[in-house]
């Protein structure tokens, strides 16, 4: 696999956007053959947990809140920007909780993990409506960012089984247990094969 310096390939360039927790993005950081790839680590919620690990591990991190623009518009060029000036191969949705714009996705490769078997259950409460729905059966899907809300290609999906008196922590831990290693294997297979 291609994923490190060698005379003809240069490594991939990983820029991370997350704004929560940042377990997704932890799984990344302790990846020893990704984490020397993320350049930068990106957000919309300067104080999330997202960030204090990545500065932990001394990858350089940079805020883009959407108050502090006039509207989405401006919001998005100015994400734009900031993830331009990093010159990332790919961009990873780790946990990034909000719809990027047009000029934001046609400009970047993207790539996101969503808690559920697209195409059920888009948008940002997707192991809480398969439970409400009632469904049996829900996962993962890893897939290629588009304009839409979690509608672009599917790269990989694992399935996970809804238990009996599940409530949303316990699906939720189960769904993120078979999450990152599929988030991870997808990103490395993405560096090794296409970039
Ligand atoms: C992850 O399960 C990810 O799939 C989900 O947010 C969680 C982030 O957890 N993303 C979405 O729902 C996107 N629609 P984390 O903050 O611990 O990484």
């Amino acid at each position: 696999m291609a994923m490190t310096s060698s005379s003809e390939a240069p490594p991939a360039r990983l820029v991370v956007l997350a704004s929560g927790a940042g377990s997704t993005l932890q799984a990344i950081l302790d990846d020893p053959l990704l984490a020397p790839l993320v350049v930068a680590v990106g957000t919309d919620v300067p104080d999330c947990v997202a960030m204090s690990r990545a500065a932990r591990v001394g990858v350089p991190t940079f805020a883009v809140p959407l108050a502090e623009h006039p509207d989405r518009g401006a919001w998005n060029d100015a994400i734009g920007a900031a993830i331009a000036g990093w010159r990332p191969d790919l961009v990873v949705l780790a946990g990034f909780m909000r719809v990027l714009g047009q000029q934001v996705v046609r400009r970047f490769r993207i790539v996101n993990t969503h808690p559920a078997l697209l195409p059920a259950f888009p948008g940002a409460h997707a192991v809480r409506d398969a439970l409400a729905y009632g469904v049996k059966i829900t996962g993962v899907t890893v897939h290629w960012v588009d304009e839409g809300v979690d509608t672009g290609p599917i790269l990989a999906q694992a399935a996970v089984a809804v238990a009996d008196g599940d409530d949303e922590p316990a699906l939720r831990a189960r769904v993120q247990a078979v999450e990152k290693p599929l988030f991870v294997q997808t990103i490395r297979r993405l560096c090794g094969e296409t970039l």
